[in-house]
């Protein structure tokens, strides 16, 4: 058997008249950018968000990177994040001009770990970027108590978590401005790269929407130098398409998890801890595994694909040497990224496959 590590072809194959329909409706209307597929999306998603306002952009790294600058990040400040994320949330910060300051992660939830961020903050401290990593919102109401604290502004990364709760309430409804990211293998996914930022304030939603189109204020006026960060109106259409099916998806994606939960118990593998006052959607089921890189190929060798997120941590990237944070700075984050697997884990994936992916791992753990 195969097991791929996504399946997007089985997700196409179930809206495929749905998705075909959005595409042409474009084409048909040459509305390539901006307009009324883009403006629907836009009110869709902001109404699923319960949130007011929601600006399409071209991807999850476009959407942090504007919404920072939106909320006056600016260069000499310092974000603070955690250092068990993909490397466009500290890319983000850069991009803003100020200095991504890291924190270690809590190994219950891969999300930040709430006790190490005060420490973290000096006068340069501008805002805090809590990641909702693989699914799972991090623990907002005592990172939004630290920022009212400090006067810090609270940016939500919830490239992972489209749909995901804490405390009954969904990403994007706490910070003062959410990223979105919409890569294809997202849990909502567009045919290309695509993202959004999502807020209460109109003030940072007109900025947002300003910085994405060249700072334009009118066809051909100006107000400030900005960037081409659009969403083009195919990934609109798409998006618009795939909302409807989104709350299906997630449920389907736990059910999942929970098979796996029930067929990896007594296995020599830790998975993963769903915090009590969060609903996970499990964009990824991460796994923790002695000799993971063994495991792995093994698993590999029979025809199951997994992922690994993030085998090396942003501090200790050649990109981020300039931080100088050496290997031992967070003890957490490098053991996770020593032991994580990422199973496969998409809506269609069937009970037969897991069982599948289950065996294997008895096998390649020397438990069968
Ligand atoms: C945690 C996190 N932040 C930011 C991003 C950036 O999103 P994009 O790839 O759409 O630029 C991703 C996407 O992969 C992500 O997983």
């Amino acid at each position: 058997m195969k097991v791929p590590f996504v399946d997007l072809k089985a997700q196409y194959d179930e809206i495929k008249h749905e998705v075909d329909a959005a595409i042409g409706g474009v084409v048909a209307q040459s509305a390539f950018i901006g307009g009324r597929y883009v403006e629907d999306f836009e009110g869709e998603f902001a109404r699923f968000c319960g949130c007011q306002h929601t600006v399409g952009v071209s991807s999850g790294t476009s959407a942090l990177h504007l919404a920072l600058i939106a909320l006056g990040v600016a260069p000499g400040d310092e974000v603070i994040t955690v250092a068990n994320t993909f490397m466009a949330t500290a890319e983000a910060i850069t991009h803003a001009g100020a200095r991504a300051v890291l924190v270690d992660m809590n190994p219950d939830t891969f999300c930040v770990d709430v006790s190490k961020i005060e420490a973290a903050i000096t006068p340069r401290t501008k805002a805090i970027i809590p990641v909702h990593l693989f699914g799972q919102m991090a623990d907002m109401d005592p990172i939004l108590e630290i920022a009212k604290k400090h006067s810090l502004v609270v940016v939500e990364d919830a490239a992972q978590a489209q749909g995901a709760e804490y405390k009954g309430r969904r990403a994007g409804s706490y910070g003062d401005a959410t990223g979105f990211s919409f890569y294809p293998a997202k849990n909502l996914g567009a045919y290309g790269d695509a993202g959004a930022v999502v807020t209460d304030d109109k003030a940072v939603a007109d900025k947002v929407r300003l910085y994405a189109n060249h700072g334009r204020r009118s066809a051909t006026d100006h107000a400030v130098e900005g960037f081409n960060a659009r969403l083009d109106a195919i990934q609109a259409a798409v998006l618009s398409a795939k909302l409807p099916h989104l709350e299906t998806w997630n449920r389907r994606r736990r059910e999942a998890a929970d098979r796996y939960d029930r067929m990896l118990a007594g296995l020599n593998v830790i998975t993963p801890r769903r915090a009590p006052d969060a609903k996970h959607i499990f964009h990824l089921y991460v796994i923790r595994v002695k000799d993971r890189d063994r495991v792995k190929q093994k698993l590999a060798d029979r025809g199951v694909a997994c992922g690994l997120h993030y085998p090396i941590p942003v501090h200790l990237l050649d990109a981020y040497k300039y931080l100088s944070k050496p290997e031992g700075s967070y003890p957490a984050t490098e053991a996770a990224a020593r032991e994580i697997l990422s199973l496969p884990m998409y809506a269609e994936i069937t009970e037969e496959q897991q069982r599948y992916v289950a065996d294997c791992i008895a096998e390649a753990t020397g438990t069968a």
